[in-house]
């Protein structure tokens, strides 16, 4: 008689092939297994998985047909023959078959996270999320189970309570390559107020239950973990927090040297100061508090070498001055609780001003224009950043790019072994490191105006450990003096901010290969005509680009009834004080509309090949479903017209000197 199963050596042996992805190898030593024990579950779903790797899905899908024929309860069978029909685009029956997996066994997480994934293309997010949150709870170290959930709550706002949810918010914003912390801001606000006590301990901030309640306010928002860790990595965009940490700031201040537990105070100062170093101080200060924290400087200045100096001594003035800008703050010796805030408002900032000096230039800067936006991000690098959005691996430009669906023939383009990439305006390094992310064997030229921005990069860049990144300063106009061709070329949000935005456009055209593509970002002049409005408003009332005039003006705007000026307020931009800047009084700004975009293709004779952001061609192929729509400029302006706020995050399209 045939014994069903074959050896285990066997099957070890195509198991090793599989992983060395020794393909058809594999194939061929189960194919001749197969014939000698037909029957074997084994063997027969090993021989799917195989074949389901090769692209031969319908093969696979025979298999994995029989594997469950020969044992009806054979969950992986079910789970995979589901993922086939997922592949063929058969949702329905791969629901069927991953809901049959969850009946055979509950703790199955990869079914769960991939029935989320349909739910979530069929833009049932609310549905997508709850199969994650149950992804996660049978397996919290499900990194893709993290990354899906990240990406539901960038389009979706979960406004109800949920018992789960804040412990997988915390746990993405203590991961520093998931998610960018804004992106989820607005759900981890909604969590806190709907999961935590966070209303009520507001609420004692807002009636002014000082001095007596302090401490019961400190130990209340100390317990909530999740509210400490959001103050920590992103600037929190909302103003109802802004009003209460402004008030307790101020309060904390007045009560210095009277304040009973300290180690709470030290955690929660913690968090604040951290926030307010992130926000780069846009919250407004009274004469008041200057004068007391001059007073308690000169106190610490005096007694710099004493034991007498206290931790929330230098915490709370933290909160109102980077540690940096003290004069003493070389010589203070941080004790272990001080470390947090001085490795980030101190070391950070030294070791920044050392790579600055180290960062090759190509020429000194000549443009007007140019000469005064380096002035503007050496002052105010922008964005300031903590973590975010990372590719979960890096794969061939080929692979990244058929995913985006573009309107090229990737068959035709050769890339080199080793692509060359360029960014063009790269800032603080978040769009370097995440296209680095995203490709493999590639080496990545990141350039840009601004020391200050690449000090940032690098920094940020060597903590994430991303070595093939080089930073270089200068202005793109020079970029020629380079004498390099580029695979890839991206610009984002750069070319609006030159003096003539088509001149450098052509530059980035000339430096590209002749099969090379080129990712730009332009700003929208439909989705920015509030803020349009606003600059006009800042000009005419001739308002200077200080520091105080903008945080100033910017307090001016929340507190005013203007219903014109309320949608600033919901830009996670207006809670930094880089980010107002530019949002609002950015030295050069351009906007474009799509039929200027299309006049600038022309002239270039560069090819459209598809907007970038997922989010928003989804939205777009509800109207128009058809493929050739979705490169269809004129359709897209008629898109715009009935959506204005839709490239509230810039146009961002891909483009090409030779169609393929
Ligand atoms: C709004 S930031 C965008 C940064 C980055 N692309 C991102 O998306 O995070 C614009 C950056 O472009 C840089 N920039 C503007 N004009 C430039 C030029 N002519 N050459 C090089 N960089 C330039 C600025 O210094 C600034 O850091």
């Amino acid at each position: 008689m045939i014994k069903q199963e074959p050896n285990k050596n066997i099957i070890e042996k195509i198991i090793l092939l599989f992983n060395k992805k020794k393909y058809l190898e594999a194939l061929d030593l189960s194919n001749k297994t197969i014939n000698d024990y037909p029957d074997s579950i084994l063997i027969n779903n090993i021989s799917g998985v195989i074949h389901t790797e090769l692209k031969n899905y319908t093969l696979a899908k025979n298999l994995f047909i029989k594997v469950i024929n020969l044992n009806p309860k054979y969950n992986d069978g079910y789970y995979n023959l589901a993922n086939i029909y997922n592949k063929l685009g058969e949702e329905d029956n791969a629901i069927k078959n991953y809901e049959k997996v969850i009946y055979l066994d509950k703790t199955y997480y990869k079914a769960y996270n991939n029935l989320g994934n349909i739910f979530r293309k069929r833009n049932l997010n609310k549905k997508a999320l709850e199969y994650y949150i149950l992804t996660l709870n049978i397996n919290p170290n499900y990194i893709r189970g993290f990354y899906n959930l990240a990406g539901v709550l960038q389009h979706f706002i979960l406004d109800e309570k949920n018992k789960y949810i804040n412990k997988f918010y915390l746990y993405l914003l203590e991961n520093k390559i998931i998610v960018r912390p804004n992106a989820i801001a607005t759900n981890v606000i909604n969590g806190l107020f709907l999961n935590t006590n966070l209303k009520y301990n507001f609420s004692l901030i807002e009636n002014n239950n000082f001095p007596i309640n302090l401490n019961k306010i400190i130990e209340g928002l100390n317990e909530n973990k999740l509210l400490l860790q959001f103050m920590k990595v992103c600037p929190v965009p909302n103003y109802y927090f802004e009003k209460n940490f402004v008030k307790i700031r101020n309060e904390i201040l007045n009560q210095i040297y009277n304040l009973n537990f300290e180690k709470s105070y030290l955690k929660f100062l913690t968090a604040l100061s951290a926030q307010c170093f992130l926000n780069e101080y846009v919250y407004s200060k009274t004469d008041k508090e200057i004068f007391k924290i001059n007073k308690i400087s000169e106190r610490i200045k005096k007694h710099i070498n004493v034991k007498e100096i206290n931790d929330l001594e230098i915490l709370i003035l933290s909160c109102y001055n980077p540690l940096y800008s003290f004069d003493w703050s070389k010589k203070i010796n941080p004790s272990n609780k001080l470390e947090e805030i001085f490795i980030l408002q101190y070391k950070n900032h030294n070791e920044e001003k050392k790579y600055a000096q180290q960062i090759e230039s190509i020429a000194v800067i000549n443009d007007s224009v140019s000469t005064k936006v380096k002035k503007q991000y050496e002052e105010n690098p922008y964005p300031r950043w903590t973590n975010l959005g990372l590719s979960i691996e890096p794969k061939a430009i080929k692979e990244v790019i058929g995913n985006i669906n573009l309107d090229l023939n990737l068959k035709k383009i050769n890339f080199s072994k080793n692509s060359e990439i360029l960014i063009a305006g790269c800032g603080t390094g978040q769009h370097a490191i995440t296209t680095a992310s995203k490709y493999k064997n590639t080496n990545i030229l990141a350039l840009d105006l601004s020391f200050n921005s690449l000090a940032y990069a690098k920094r940020k860049a060597k903590e994430l450990n991303f070595k093939n990144i080089k930073f270089i300063q200068g202005d793109l106009l020079d970029l020629k003096k380079l004498n390099k061709k580029f695979d890839i070329v991206e610009s984002v949000g750069v070319l609006h901010h030159m003096n003539d935005p088509l001149i450098g456009w052509k530059i980035l055209t000339e430096c590209m290969k002749d099969n090379g593509l080129m990712l730009i970002g332009l700003y929208s002049e439909k989705a920015r005509e509030n803020i349009s409005e606003i600059r006009k408003k800042i000009r005419s009332l001739k308002i200077k680009t200080t520091r105080t005039d903008i945080i100033s003006f910017r307090k001016k705007i929340l507190e005013t009834k203007n219903q014109h000026w309320e949608s600033i307020k919901y830009s996670p931009d207006f809670y930094s004080t880089s980010g107002v800047r530019d949002l609002l009084f950015h030295v050069q700004e351009h906007r474009f509309t799509i039929p200027k975009i299309k006049k600038y293709l022309k002239k270039l004779n560069l090819f459209f090949l598809g907007f970038e952001d997922t989010y928003v061609i989804e939205r777009y192929k509800k109207i128009h479903s058809q493929p050739k729509d979705f490169y269809n400029l004129d359709k897209w302006e008629d898109f715009e017209k009935s959506n204005p706020r839709i490239f509230s995050g810039m146009y961002q399209f891909w483009c090409m000197k030779n169609k393929s």
